[in-house]
């Protein structure tokens, strides 16, 4: 897809990965509007910041229908939001468990469903679903935040063969570690200089982005070659 002038929608923009693809995406020449629940991090005359939170519904369908409204169409969504909590499975606080299914796996379904009846009705499309090695292998001690990103997994899956169709592409991406503040919740692991950059994630997503239209990269793992230096 050629980027310059694309709508591009893409949640959890304010740091992180979804910082990065904003950033990208802008210099691509897209139009691009965030979905961030706290603080703007761009000042792009391209870009919009919709403020809202992937597990509410109403507030999220306010933002997409705004974007619907200025553009009549989306060509581009990245299910970036998303966070990790970690510790024992019988330790792990109940709240935990829902604030992470609600965000990465229902907020992910929520904004999908939002963009799709656009995507679909154009004949076009392409959603970037980021979920995480950890939705290829399990972890000790991340059996949580593992399901979810094993259900992101799933999701992508059925839905790539379900809207391929229609003309949409979607792609899973599988990250390694990556140097954000996705680590803040974590009391063992603190991000350093050996972890995949948020900007080489990024830059994999736009590259996959700018797929020509009968290709389709449908998964992306990544990981960093030397991750203990
Ligand atoms: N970093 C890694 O090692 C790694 C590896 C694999 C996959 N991932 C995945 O990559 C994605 C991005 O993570 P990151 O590393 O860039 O972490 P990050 O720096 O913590 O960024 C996460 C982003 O998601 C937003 N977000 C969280 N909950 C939200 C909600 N309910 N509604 C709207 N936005 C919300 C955050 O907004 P606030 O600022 O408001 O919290 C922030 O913008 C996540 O899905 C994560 O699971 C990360």
């Amino acid at each position: 897809m050629e980027l310059k002038n694309k709508i591009a929608v893409v949640t959890g923009a304010n740091k992180g990965i979804g910082h990065e693809c904003v950033q990208q995406l802008l210099e691509k020449g897209a139009i691009v509007f965030g979905i961030c629940r706290s603080g703007c991090s761009h000042s792009h005359p391209n870009y919009t910041c919709l403020k809202a939170d992937v597990r509410n519904l109403e507030g999220l369908s306010a933002a997409f229908q705004q974007v619907l409204d200025q553009h009549g169409k989306i060509d581009v969504l990245i299910n970036n939001a998303g966070l990790g909590y970690f510790g024992h499975c019988d330790e792990l606080p109940i709240e935990q468990w829902h604030e992470m299914f609600d965000t990465n796996v229902t907020g992910l379904f929520y904004a999908t469903r939002l963009a799709l009846p656009s995507m679909k009705q154009q004949g076009a499309g392409h959603i970037v679903n980021i979920s995480s090695i950890a939705g290829l292998e399990g972890y000790q001690q991340v059996s949580a935040y593992c399901a979810t990103k094993f259900a992101v997994r799933g999701f992508s899956d059925a839905l790539y063969k379900e809207v391929r169709d229609f003309g949409v592409k979607v792609t899973c991406v599988y990250p390694g570690s990556v140097k954000t503040d996705f680590f803040r919740h974590s009391e063992n692991i603190t991000a350093h200089d050996n972890m995949l950059m948020p900007e080489d994630v990024a830059n994999q997503i736009v590259y996959c982005l700018e797929s020509p239209p009968n290709f389709h990269n449908v998964n992306l793992e990544i990981r960093p070659l030397k991750p203990r230096g």
